[in-house]
């Protein structure tokens, strides 16, 4: 069926103007003004409402096996949540552990997404480097991944050395694959919490202190010499803090291809929540950690300039009772993550938009158009025009409602924004034509969800 969408006032990267969008099969065929509906069409009134383009979280865990458990949604869970929170297309980490064989985690992976509602994709982690696995990331490049993940934390897990990581983006730069890249300097953190615990400092408030902004700085400096070293194209996922900026920003003057991504939490929380007594505080550890306040007009600062490209979630559910308990007793036990697929699009539009930090076009462009861009999904995703996938969501921005796990989509016992207010939120999501969301309800279908399949965008 058609969807004709009318008077909605379309926000871009770039362009704010009232007109109607014509959906006809899974594309917009037609924007202007006046459309007149085809017999067969559902028509949507969108005035007074904002139109954007589907929203895309570039950085988002859902099959993760991670701190001896595993993260708590399933694509059912997530992919409702994300398209109830107007987050149309999501892209995956793909976490193998050292000892798996590549192809076999993707086409793992792969199979836990078969029951997604929204379209999707994933980072390729590279968790080892040999001459068996080169072959194998080939290969998980030509059937459509053009980004890889490493990790340069979580030693004896997911990190490799630096010869591995000297050889993965070698890689990179001759496939014109980006490297998505968690930068903190392993060996530090390792220590710092060795020296807290040693010092009887076991709970969650101490996990930031194991991680300062200078550990998260020193693991993204040297994730840059790397980068310039093999002229390999990289992107800081979940930036926390302006000493990382910083040493983002000198290397691109050096003439690094950098990009730099920040999260939700860093946004809107910081470590005071982490320091809530009773391990409550365990509810919002997840790493790098979240920071002294001081950092935040720094990080909206950096978004509304856009040193900082991208808003994701670095969504990584684990519940408070059964999971985050693990590490009551010694914060290093504490599994990292803090969920948030959901709200992200509504919190950045009500701290951002509403409190004047970041005007509309800011607002898609961080939270949807450079995570298409930068991971080969533009014009198809990211932008609303004639020929793009009809992926979009109808805003009311005169919606007031409030945050609460009880309501949440997401297969979690918690919400770390419980209570918080929203100040508008998605009347209507679509996915390549299909309604998948009505008013904080997911109506669509389980399984319309599709891969995306991405091209190598540099060389
Ligand atoms: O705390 C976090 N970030 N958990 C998820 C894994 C990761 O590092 O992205
Ligand atoms: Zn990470
Ligand atoms: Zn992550």
């Amino acid at each position: 069926m058609a969807i004709l969408i009318k008077n909605g006032r379309i926000i871009t990267a770039n362009d704010d103007y009232v007109a109607d969008i014509l959906c006809e099969g899974e594309v917009v065929t037609r924007i202007d003004t006046a459309i007149d509906a085809p017999t067969d069409a559902e028509v949507i009134d969108a005035a007074g409402k904002y139109v954007f383009p589907g929203f895309i979280d570039p950085h988002v865990h859902i099959y993760l096996p991670f701190m001896g458990t595993y993260a708590k949604d399933t694509y059912e869970t997530a992919s409702r949540a994300a398209l109830v929170g107007g987050t149309t297309t999501l892209l995956e980490m793909c976490c193998p552990d050292r000892t798996d064989e590549p192809i076999e985690a993707f086409e793992l992976w792969k199979s836990k997404a078969e029951k997604s509602a929204c379209d999707y994709s994933f980072h390729m982690g590279v968790s080892r480097f040999d001459s068996s696995c080169q072959a194998q990331l080939r290969e998980i490049v030509k059937q459509g991944i053009a980004s890889f993940k490493v990790f340069l934390a979580y030693k004896g897990a997911f990190g490799v050395t630096d010869e591995e990581l000297f050889n993965t983006l070698t890689l990179a730069k001759e496939l014109g694959v980006i490297v998505t890249a968690h930068c903190e300097n392993e060996s530090l953190v390792d220590a710092l919490q060795k020296q807290l615990l040693a010092e009887g400092k076991k709970g969650p408030e101490w996990h930031e202190p194991s991680r300062p902004t200078r550990v998260e700085a020193e693991g993204v400096h040297h994730l840059m010499t790397f980068a310039e070293l093999t002229g390999a194209h990289v992107y800081c996922v979940h930036t926390s803090c302006q000493q990382a900026l910083e040493t983002v920003q000198a290397a691109r003057l050096r003439g690094v291809r950098a990009w730099v991504e920040t999260v939700i939490p860093y946004l809107t929380l910081d470590k005071t929540y982490a320091e809530r007594p009773d391990f409550e505080g365990a509810k919002y550890v997840m790493s790098p950690p979240l920071r002294d306040p001081i950092e935040q007009p720094t990080l909206w600062a950096a978004v509304r300039s856009r040193l900082i490209s991208t808003v994701a979630t670095d969504h990584a559910p684990f519940d408070f009772v059964g999971q985050k308990d693990m590490g009551a007793g010694d914060f290093t036990k504490i599994p990292n993550g803090i969920p948030s697929i959901e709200d992200r699009v509504n919190l950045l539009y009500t701290h951002g938009v509403c409190r004047g930090r970041i005007d509309l076009n800011t607002f898609v462009d961080a939270a949807s158009t450079q995570a298409a861009k930068l991971f080969g999904l533009y014009p198809r995703k990211g932008t609303v025009q004639v020929g793009s996938d009809a992926d979009l969501v109808v805003y009311d921005p005169a919606y007031r409602g409030k945050i609460s796990a009880e309501m949440q989509q997401m297969n979690v016992d918690y919400s770390a924004f419980e209570g918080w207010e929203i100040e508008g939120r998605p009347s209507l999501v679509t996915v390549r034509g299909k309604i998948q969301a009505r008013e904080g309800q997911f109506v669509g279908e389980l399984g319309h969800g599709q891969m995306l399949t991405r091209e190598p965008s540099h060389f």
